[in-house]
């Protein structure tokens, strides 16, 4: 009997999440009580920020001890606790290509429980901004360029963080440009908002019942976000019913006192400046604001300080910061994270006999490339090295690591090259103005937005002498290149010279031991790709590091360019294993209220190894305009060598529906739908069709 996997099991992902368990009536009821007994000044204090800089890693608002209300205590960030040293997990980009939401749930259960251990009780993460360019500085820090990979993995993180601490996804919303995020404008109609950018935030809200949201720093149509009532009032609370709070990203994230009040912001971070008694008291004065809209807000902050009884949580004992299971888990997830992309004549796994001969290059080898420094930036105390993964992993093979290497050696002797190239938080990341740099110390490096995707010339420069020196010599060297990074990299100029392709992204602090158990096969890799990796910038719709209003539609990353018929290097959910797969047997049910999915997995190889089925949907004779296809869900199974397993995908029908902007509801329409199943989204050998009734959803 073969066995059966659930794709996304719901008990699962939800299991402890704190949010889950509130009776909001009563607490509704304590905060009435509690607010009666408040001055104005004590709820304005609710709303706002009690330090410019961290103090111990930690950003306090709102504490009150005469009234006995604890202060949130907010801590960055996605890929681990920052403050102090703690675990460094794979970056968030990183996690996406794992397609693991059960990982990512005991990611979220390992940051929060940091957070927690360091004093805090809200984590500042995930990001779950849509990757709509892979250019973006902060690409790193989010899941995916796909809203439903994004979706799955944010709320599996937010479910895991909730067993310990608040969480707080952000950047709300349509932020993906980092140079420009103080001005820019994202100019979006309805549809593509809410189809494309907003439907991750929505499963965190509603489905993960996040505590809060921080609103982004950029303006959406016109209207900076943190004082953007369509965004805060309209669809975060009307439509999704959200029972958060809001604070503003960090130093422009506030732009206005009384427009951003009454727009649904509740705290202003990470000080008191448009919040300030003064400006309340001049909006009161004016008219342009009412106490009421105060007392609204407080009610809010409260609430979920209540619900959570942040005065009784539980301390934690320090000692699980960098504990070894943290540790352990960080190196699994970097494990399942890498994405094998070619392995011509399957040159990896490498043996590790005593007649093989390897030489490294590239400063990457040795250097804790963990990814950018800015908010998301973690210390960890210890870093396993690329180089010093190999070098414990190596039993038998003869290893040379040739450091800075101006002119290559002779590589005849050689079997094996491998080569670190890539990008660090000198080439991407947040963009951090010099004066919050002079604030926290100088610790933040600036980063921004990558302006080409190809590498910096020296990396290049360093894969191109390499092959060249094994071109002239007498021997049969192959070349392996190791990529790290926090999204697509152009390759084109190099890849077909080289033997084989690792893409390693920021693997955290035990990366160097997952990259060397993947390069000698102590570890199948199974990561996909969750952004496509285009043969050139020209194949993606325009970037511009500088723009101030950037239009934003349905088609980006796979959706463009499968619209424009581009074949890109690598597609989307791409990924090599050293194990076949074969899909079979794919059975299709919608008589219940959902739509059922069952297709057979079975590994055709020689080893275990970990398939990750993707479904994707379209709509053949629909009557509106569609991107080609989306992907609808996933399943992520490990199977030995020769199993078969059943993977069940479930799929509500309001996920196969349209976002109509004339009615502001969804519709699922009456048409054919087809639903193909496969390993990647150019690779998906079975296809099934249905026609559907058509049906229409309020916008909640
Ligand atoms: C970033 C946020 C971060 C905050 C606090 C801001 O500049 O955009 O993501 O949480 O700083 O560090």
């Amino acid at each position: 009997m073969n066995k059966t996997v659930r794709a996304f099991d719901r008990s699962a992902i939800f299991e402890g999440n704190r949010a889950l368990e509130i009776d909001h009536e009563t607490v509704a009821l304590a905060v009435d009580q509690l607010l009666s007994s408040m001055t104005l000044t004590d709820k304005l204090d609710q709303l706002r920020g009690s330090q410019t800089a961290p103090v111990a890693g930690l950003y306090h608002a709102g504490g009150n001890t005469d009234l006995a209300i604890p202060a949130f205590k907010m801590v960055d960030g996605p890929r681990g606790a920052r403050a102090g040293e703690a675990t460094a997990f794979p970056v968030a980009m990183a996690r996406g290509a794992t397609f693991d939401v059960l990982l990512e749930r005991r990611v979220g259960i390992a940051i929060g429980l940091e957070v927690a251990a360091k004093g805090g009780n809200v984590v500042l993460a995930p990001t779950i901004n849509l990757l709509r360019h892979p250019g973006w500085g902060r690409a790193q820090e989010t899941y995916s360029e796909d809203p439903w990979l994004l979706g799955a993995m944010g709320l599996a993180f937010v479910c895991g963080a909730q067993n310990h601490v608040m969480t707080s996804p952000k950047h709300f919303a349509v932020n993906n440009q980092e140079n420009t995020r103080f001005d820019m404008s994202a100019d979006i109609a309805d549809r593509a908002l809410h189809e494309v950018y907003l439907p991750h935030f929505k499963r965190c809200v509603k489905e993960g019942a996040c505590a809060s949201v921080m609103s982004a720093y950029n303006k959406v149509n016109g209207t900076y976000c943190g004082e953007n009532a369509a965004l805060l009032n309209d669809i975060l609370r009307t439509d999704w019913g959200f029972k958060g709070f809001v604070e503003s990203d960090w130093f422009l994230g506030t732009r206005s006192t009384a427009p951003a009040l009454r727009a649904g912001l509740d705290i202003e971070m990470p000080a008191a400046y448009r919040f300030s008694d003064e400006n309340i008291a001049q909006a009161l004065d004016a008219g342009e604001l009412d106490e009421s809209d105060i007392t609204a807000a407080a009610r809010r902050v409260l609430h979920q300080k209540l619900a959570w009884r942040l005065d009784e949580l539980p301390e934690v004992d320090p000692a699980v910061v960098e504990c070894d299971e943290h540790r352990s888990l960080a190196r699994e997830v970097a494990e399942k994270s890498l994405v094998l992309l070619k392995n011509d004549a399957s040159i990896l796994p490498l043996a590790d006999r005593s007649d093989l001969k390897i030489a490294i290059f590239g400063d990457l080898a040795d250097t804790a490339n963990l990814g950018d420094k800015g908010s998301s930036c973690v210390t960890s105390s210890q870093v396993v090295t690329p180089l010093a993964g190999i070098i414990e992993q190596v039993r038998h093979a003869h290893v040379q690591y040739f450091a800075g290497a101006s002119e290559l050696p002779d590589l005849s002797s050689y079997d094996v090259c491998l080569v670190f190239a890539g990008l660090s938080y000198r080439d991407e990341g947040e963009f951090i103005p010099t004066a919050q740099q002079e604030t926290e110390g100088g610790e933040l490096a600036r980063g921004g937005d990558r302006e080409v995707l190809t590498l910096p010339e020296s990396e290049r420069r360093l894969i191109e002498a390499v092959v060249a020196t094994i071109r002239e010599g007498t021997g049969t060297c192959k070349t392996v290149v190791v990529l790290e990074g926090g999204s697509a990299i152009e390759i084109r100029d190099w890849v077909d010279s080289v033997d084989a392709l690792l893409m390693a992204w920021y693997p955290g602090c035990e990366g160097g031991r997952a990259i060397a158990s993947v390069l000698f096969g102590a570890m199948n890799p199974s990561g996909k790709l969750p952004v496509s990796f285009p043969r050139s910038a020209s194949q993606l719709n325009s970037w511009d590091v500088t723009a101030l209003s950037v239009e934003h539609d349905l088609l980006h990353g796979y959706r463009y360019l499968d619209l424009h018929r581009e074949d890109p290097e690598y597609a989307f959910g791409f990924g090599l294993s050293y194990t076949t797969f074969e899909l079979s047997q794919l059975r299709f049910s919608s008589e219940a209220a959902e739509v059922e999915i069952v297709v057979r997995v079975t590994n055709t190889g020689s080893r275990a190894g970990a398939c990750v089925v993707q479904l994707y949907v379209s709509q053949c004779d629909s009557c509106i305009y569609r991107v080609p296809k989306e992907l609808k869900g996933f399943g992520r199974v490990e199977l030995e060598a020769g199993e078969s397993a059943d993977v069940l995908l479930t799929l509500l029908p309001e996920e196969l529906s349209y976002y109509d902007e004339d009615t502001g509801q969804w519709v699922l329409e009456a048409c054919t739908y087809q639903f193909r199943m496969g390993f990647s989204s150019d690779d998906l050998p079975l296809e099934v069709f249905q026609r559907f009734a058509g049906r229409v959803w309020q916008a909640t």
